[in-house]
């Protein structure tokens, strides 16, 4: 196994059952449908996409917060369902988006940020408080804050509270769900520079998962483009946004260009259409959304194509495998020469 692989995620799923009403039974949603990523030590793993589509859901199992209703995650090869939840919470901690609801509002930042060190009985009082003294000069606090409830605090400022907390225990991985997407507009970028300047100084791999395209693109190495569940498009971040594979990403991509440009970061629109996770659609899940839809796509389940050192799940670049390359097709999965530029 590649060593360079902190966390390998394997077919998971999450299905939820949700009540449809009172005497209207329940059924099942399928918030994450058979997710397969791998996390490379050092990198920034960026997951995009609307609102709804399972980012904070994986982002638990990632956590151990939640367990898988299928697959495995597997954390340098052990499952992460047989490792201690307080062994797990060394390794890899949260960012969540709310610095408000996340803060116990009745604890000082000093006991805020020194939790995780009580939890695990490391060190003495006045070591853990050096320690958190060392964590508010790397993210930039100052050290007077140490004794104020963090509602005296602004927002940049309680995140910068959460990240502080959240790195203390020096983990491998951080997990930061939409990081940003409370804060000012003006407040966002700081937050994200001190994230990246952090990740230099303290060797940590973050998963960032955010539905701001324009967040992932600053700061990922490589992002996965999520849909109902599933990662419909992966690849290293500059060629996803130079040349979207999938129909989605491009329609994620073209909301994008034509938004305001003096609203700062722009967010991709949460559309009215976006189907429910109780009922989707069959064949490929986007087909009811695509505007490149053809045969295969209503009743067909698209698998995950590798091309290059991307992926992407879509009949457009199976049917050109079929034609081009059939001896190299494999069950489920298959590779292929690059084609740059199909779908233009
Ligand atoms: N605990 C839960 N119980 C039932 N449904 C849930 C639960 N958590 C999330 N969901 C549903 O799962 C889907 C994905 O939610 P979520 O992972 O929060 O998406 P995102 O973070 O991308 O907005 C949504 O339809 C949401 O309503
Ligand atoms: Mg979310």
């Amino acid at each position: 196994m590649n060593s360079d692989i902190l966390l390998d995620v394997d077919d998971v799923a999450r299905t939820y059952s949700v009540s449809k009403g009172l005497f209207r039974g329940r059924v099942p949603l399928r918030a994450v449908r058979g997710v397969s990523l791998t996390l490379q030590r050092g990198e920034v793993l960026g997951i995009v996409g609307e609102s709804g589509c399972g980012k904070s859901t994986l982002a638990r199992l990632l956590l151990g917060l939640e367990d898988t209703s299928s697959g495995r995650i597997l954390l340098d090869g052990e499952p992460i369902s047989s490792i201690s939840r307080l062994r797990l919470t060394r390794r890899i901690q949260p960012v969540f988006q709310d610095p408000f609801s996340s803060l116990n509002p009745r604890k000082t930042v000093a006991a805020l940020i020194s939790l995780p060190l009580r939890a695990h009985k490391i060190g003495t009082p006045r070591e853990q408080l050096r320690k958190v003294e060392e964590m508010v000069d790397l993210v930039g606090l100052p050290r007077r804050i140490l004794d104020s409830p963090p509602n005296q605090l602004s927002g940049g400022q309680r995140q910068r509270v959460a990240i502080a907390r959240a790195l203390i225990m020096r983990p491998d991985i951080v997990v930061c769900d939409e990081p940003t997407s409370a804060l000012d507009v003006s407040v966002q970028a700081q937050v994200l520079n001190l994230l990246q300047d952090l990740r230099e100084q303290l060797n940590v791999t973050y998963v960032l998962i955010s539905h701001n395209l324009a967040v992932v693109e600053y700061m990922a190495k490589r992002v996965a483009v999520m849909y109902l569940g599933r990662i419909v498009e992966e690849n290293e971040t500059a060629a996803l946004f130079a040349e979207p594979r999938h129909p989605y990403t491009r329609m994620l991509l073209d909301s994008v260009l034509t938004a305001d440009p003096d609203l700062g970061l722009p967010d991709a629109p949460i559309e009215s259409s976006y189907p429910s996770p109780t009922a989707i659609p069959g064949g490929c899940s986007f087909h009811p959304r695509c505007v490149r839809a053809f045969a295969p796509c209503g009743t067909v389940p698209p698998s995950p194509l590798r091309l290059g050192v991307g992926s992407v799940e879509c009949h457009l670049y199976a049917d050109s495998v079929e034609q081009s390359a059939p001896s190299v097709r494999l069950p489920g999965e298959t590779t292929v020469n690059d084609r740059e530029g199909s779908l233009s």
